[in-house]
Parts: structure tokens; C-alpha cells; sequence
């Protein structure tokens, strides 16, 4: 595996993210709502880039003094190499440097590769919200973690 860069994601790099969405979602976010991420100032997203590839890419809004993670997802081909723990601490990062106190998401209760990774990163379960998701229906946990 080549170096990875954690940056910023850029308007070209939205056709590579489209493929890791459909690759890795059952209900893949559209072109259009990239494009709007891209727009929106309280949006924050990161790409991971192997030779000139985008493997995988996170994102969060930022709400008040909260952070909401809006997506993770690594190409299946790049899995436990770490990338998705990059892509974490530099979300960490930047939350700490944007005075951001605490960081929440929802992910399938079933979906024990991200509830392990972020539970690693620092995040906890606090409940559940019932048939949160759909294709298929499914409970999601809510997870928070607290800046120290
Ligand atoms: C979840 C996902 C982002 C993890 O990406 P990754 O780059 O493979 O994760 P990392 O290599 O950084 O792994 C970090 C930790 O996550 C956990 N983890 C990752 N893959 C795992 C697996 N298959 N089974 C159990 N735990 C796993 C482990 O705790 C791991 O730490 P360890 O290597 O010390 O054991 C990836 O599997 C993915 O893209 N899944 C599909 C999309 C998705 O479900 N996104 C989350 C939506 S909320």
C-alpha cells in the first residue's frame, strides 16, 4: 500500500466518492448532496488518497459546539489497514482546534466494524433510536464521545 493523505475533500474527488458509496451503502447519499456538503460551511469532509485514488472518506457537521459524523466508509479492498482510524483522529483534530466539546453519531446496531472502531476512538453507546434506518429496517445506536 502506497502513503495515505488525509485532506480535505475537493469538488473533483465526488465521482470516486460516489463509487465507495454505492460500493459500501445500501442507500448511497446522492451526487447532489455532496455537492451541497461541499457548500456548506458547517460541513467538514476528509478523503483518504492512496496514488492519487480516494479510498475512503469521512464527514461531520459541525452544530453549535457539537460535531454529528455524518459518514465513514473505506473501500473494501483497503479495510483494517487502519484508514478509517486516520480519517477519526483527524476529525478529532479538528474538533479540538474548533473548540468542538463532543462528537455524536448513529450507526446499525448491527454493524460491529464501526461500533468497534469508534468505541477504539473513544465513543460510547448512550441508547438506541428504534427502526432509525431502512433497507433493511434497523435499530441505531447513539454513540458519543467527550472531548477530555
Ligand atoms: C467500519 C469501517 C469504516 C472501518 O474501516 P477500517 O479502515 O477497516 O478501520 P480500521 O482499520 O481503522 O480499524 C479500526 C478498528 O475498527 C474495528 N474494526 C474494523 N474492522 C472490523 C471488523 N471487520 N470486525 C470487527 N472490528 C473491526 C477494530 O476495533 C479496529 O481496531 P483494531 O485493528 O485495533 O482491531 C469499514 O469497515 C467500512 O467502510 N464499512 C462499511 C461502511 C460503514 O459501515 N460505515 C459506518 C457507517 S456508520
Amino acid at each position: 500500500m502506497g502513503e495515505v493523505i488525509i485532506r480535505g475533500m475537493l469538488p473533483k474527488d465526488i465521482d470516486q466518492i460516489m463509487n465507495i458509496e454505492r460500493i459500501c451503502f445500501s442507500l448511497p447519499w446522492s451526487k447532489a448532496s455532496f455537492e451541497n456538503e461541499l457548500r456548506n460551511e458547517l460541513a467538514y469532509y476528509q478523503v483518504a488518497e492512496i496514488s492519487g485514488n480516494i479510498v475512503a472518506y469521512m464527514g461531520m457537521w459541525r452544530i453549535i459546539d457539537e460535531c454529528h459524523i455524518t459518514n465513514v466508509a473505506v473501500l473494501p479492498e483497503y479495510r483494517n489497514k487502519g484508514i478509517a482510524s486516520m480519517l477519526i483522529e483527524k476529525m478529532i483534530e479538528i474538533c479540538r482546534c474548533s473548540e468542538i466539546s463532543d462528537m455524536t453519531l448513529e450507526v446499525r446496531v448491527s454493524n460491529e466494524p464501526a461500533i468497534n472502531l469508534y468505541k477504539k476512538h473513544g465513543f460510547f453507546a448512550v441508547g438506541k433510536r428504534p427502526r432509525y434506518y431502512f433497507k433493511p429496517v434497523e435499530d441505531a445506536l447513539i454513540m458519543w464521545r467527550k472531548m477530555p
